[in-house]
């Protein structure tokens, strides 16, 4: 248990060592020379890493060797202008994030109207202001550093989930389909799409914990001894703490930490009754019960989709949350 703590650990600091400590870095592309340098000059004054391109081809070629987090893009410049360059990386899936500002002369009007079709970000005016440049700047990569912690904690998720599937053999596909389920019941429960977007998650990392529970347990064809299901029943606890440290799973936490609490107060770990279980839980331990139900084990054969319905019927109330067993059924499966 204590090695993958560790390791979450340490991919979250790897990130904030990324994204917080390395200075951002910025290329200015101008044909311009005195003009880039001097900006290159003053943005390295105030405390970022540059890089420069004296034309659009430049700048797209660098864009595309190495990572950069915000471009200033001249309009006007010879071969490919400011607005190639910025419909190219816009329409790019690797580059679209990265905000560009460009630099415009009072006289460009029209040109900027094709900029903001283009997708830019932001507009800075010759002669520039050197305080407007570094407010856009600062807000700019603030917004992209955003970006990059949210793409990061996908990144996380996924490998995560992965580490669970191959763990637990009997279980494959089970974390995707538990998140389907789940967020097709969110979705007729009536949550907005940041709900949505949570549930999906937790769908996926439900039983992130079981990585901490020895494989012989795990994976035992037979019955579980008492001591063996204790062990077993302390895999939300697990799942909870591998997820601690990341922030921006808050509310996937609890989902993890609850999806085993039953609507009567007879679940684990801590008995919770009724709306005490997060409504999140509460949808994610009925798309979990049906999969599971659906699905082969080695102690038994998948219920039919008719079968499971009646257990989850006969059940509501005790185990689930028998408003939403209704719509789960009536929504969800009967439609
Ligand atoms: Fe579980
Ligand atoms: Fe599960």
């Amino acid at each position: 248990m204590e090695v993958n703590n560790q390791k979450s650990h340490f991919v979250y600091d790897k990130l904030n060592q990324d994204i917080e400590q390395l200075p951002s870095k910025i290329l200015v592309v101008d044909d311009d020379i005195s003009l880039r340098k001097g900006l290159a000059r003053l943005l390295e004054a105030e405390g970022y890493r540059t890089i420069e391109a004296e034309n659009g081809r430049e700048a797209i070629g660098l864009v595309s060797s190495g990572k950069t987090d915000l471009i200033l893009l001249d309009l006007m410049m010879p071969e490919v202008n400011g607005i190639e360059v910025c419909t190219l990386l816009k329409s790019n899936e690797e580059t679209r994030l990265i905000p560009i500002i460009m630099i415009t002369a009072v006289h460009e009007q029209e040109e900027k109207l094709k900029a903001i079709h283009a997708g830019v970000d932001d507009f800075l005016n010759k002669p520039i202001n050197i305080a407007e440049l570094r407010a856009r700047v600062k807000s700019l990569l603030k917004m992209k550093r955003l970006n990059d912690l949210l793409d990061y904690s996908d990144t996380v998720v996924a490998s995560l989930a992965n580490a669970i599937e191959s763990k637990d053999k009997y279980t494959e596909g089970h974390n995707e389909r538990v998140s389907r389920f789940a967020v097709e019941l969110a979705k007729v429960a009536g949550l907005n799409d940041k709900e949505q977007e949570m549930v999906r998650m937790a769908g996926i990392l439900h039983d992130i914990g079981k990585i901490g529970i020895p494989d012989n347990i795990l994976n035992k064809p037979g019955a579980l001894t008492d001591d063996e299901f204790t062990i077993i029943k302390s895999h939300p606890q697990h799942g909870e703490k591998i997820l601690k440290p990341l922030h921006s799973l808050h509310g996937v936490r609890d989902v993890v930490l609850y999806h085993h609490e039953r609507f009567d107060g007879k679940g684990y770990p801590y008995g919770l009754k009724g709306e005490q279980i997060p409504i999140y839980a509460r949808i994610v331990a009925i798309a979990d019960s049906y999969d599971a139900m659906t699905t082969k084990r080695p102690y038994r054969n998948a219920y039919t989709q008719n079968e499971a319905i009646k257990e989850l019927e006969t059940k509501a109330g005790q185990w689930w949350d028998p408003e939403l067993i209704r719509l789960f059924v009536d929504s969800v499966l009967l439609t």
